[in-house]
């Protein structure tokens, strides 16, 4: 079972243009919060109405060895700005300015998108919200004193790192190594994927967080490269586990649930009082796979291999969707 700590919200900053950075602080000043690796991320249960919790990850941004605090990024929705009254999603509560001071329900840090051992070079690309998640693992790679090299896309390269999220540590990290560690590219223009793929040294290992989307243009440029070598973290995925909008009916139990959209097949059961298994609710761990009698689901997880993933006889219930409107589950 995942452990939940309550932390108060310290502060909320901009850290560039749509992305705000919140601290997370103890309730007892001078405690010492749970140890994480690089790469880890942290739940936060997020109080949207009285009886609506939003669980949403987060990267955790600073160093392992701050432990009076967490900082987390969170990419602002546009609806933050000019909203009054009940936010609307989980970041939009997040970053609004009266988040400061509430307590929130947070995860022991989980440590799924870490930096392998390796001593060829790591390649990391990113743009946006999604360097928060390579900001620990570029650290840890200055600190081992081992190759590195960042392709991250912002909105104006030619002002980088003013502007950038996190442009200034991103610079200095490369300026400690080489500067050719560092290379802004347009997000809007593009990276020029294939260019990045096809430069990789041999046994180099890539790094990419991104939207979904572009981590499946990823994966085809990628192609029959060796699999170990490339490690990608979505930064929507946790929006996609939670597009509902079908039903499931369990045939074990007798229960047809209704999937609502803001919910994942797992909250809706549980929701329902049926006892199923689970454990890191990001679909890594496996322990709530179950198997599907009907219907089409969607895999959003990391722990089926592909051939399972194409049998479709299996699915995992934290984070994986349907496609089609009815999944009948052994249940
Ligand atoms: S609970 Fe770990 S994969 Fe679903």
């Amino acid at each position: 079972m995942i452990r939940f700590i309550h932390l108060r919200i310290g502060a909320v900053e901009a850290v560039a243009d749509g992305i705000v950075a919140l601290t997370l602080q103890p309730l007892k000043a001078g405690m010492d919060l749970p140890p994480f690796e690089p790469g880890a991320h942290v739940e936060l249960q997020v109080p949207l109405a009285p009886g609506v919790i939003r669980p949403r990850c987060y990267a955790l941004i600073n160093p392992p060895q701050e432990r009076h605090h967490y900082r987390v990024a969170v990419a602002a929705p546009a609806e933050a700005v000019v909203e009054h009254g009940p936010a609307s999603s989980a970041a939009a509560w997040l970053v609004s300015p009266s988040a400061i001071g509430q307590t929130l329900r947070v995860s022991a840090p989980r440590a799924h998108w870490a930096l392998q051992h390796h001593t060829a070079p790591a390649v990391f690309m990113a743009q946006g919200i999604g360097l928060a998640a390579l900001l620990g693992l570029v650290r840890q790679r200055v600190t081992q004193g081992l190759p590195w090299r960042l392709v991250a896309g912002v909105d104006s390269p030619s002002l980088a790192p003013v502007g950038a999220p996190f442009g200034a540590e991103l610079q200095a990290l490369a300026e400690a190594s080489s500067p050719d560690s560092l290379h802004w590219f347009s997000a809007v223009e593009g990276l020029g994927l294939t260019s990045v793929i096809n430069a990789l040294e041999p046994g180099a290992h890539l790094y990419v967080c991104g939207a979904l989307p572009w981590l499946a243009d990823v994966r085809r440029v990628w192609g029959s490269r060796p699999a170990a070598q490339l490690h990608t973290e979505s930064f929507d995925a946790e929006e996609a586990q939670r597009r509902g909008g079908f039903t499931v009916v369990l045939r074990r139990s007798g229960l047809t649930l209704p999937v609502a959209p803001g919910q994942t097949i797992l909250e809706a059961v549980l929701a329902a009082g049926v006892d199923a298994a689970y454990n890191c609710r990001s679909g890594h761990c496996g322990r709530c796979e179950v198997a599907v009698l009907a219907g089409e689901p969607e895999h959003r997880d990391r722990f089926l291999s592909d051939a399972q993933r194409q049998a479709g006889a299996q699915m995992l219930i934290c984070c994986s969707g349907a496609r089609t409107p009815v999944l009948e589950l052994d249940l």
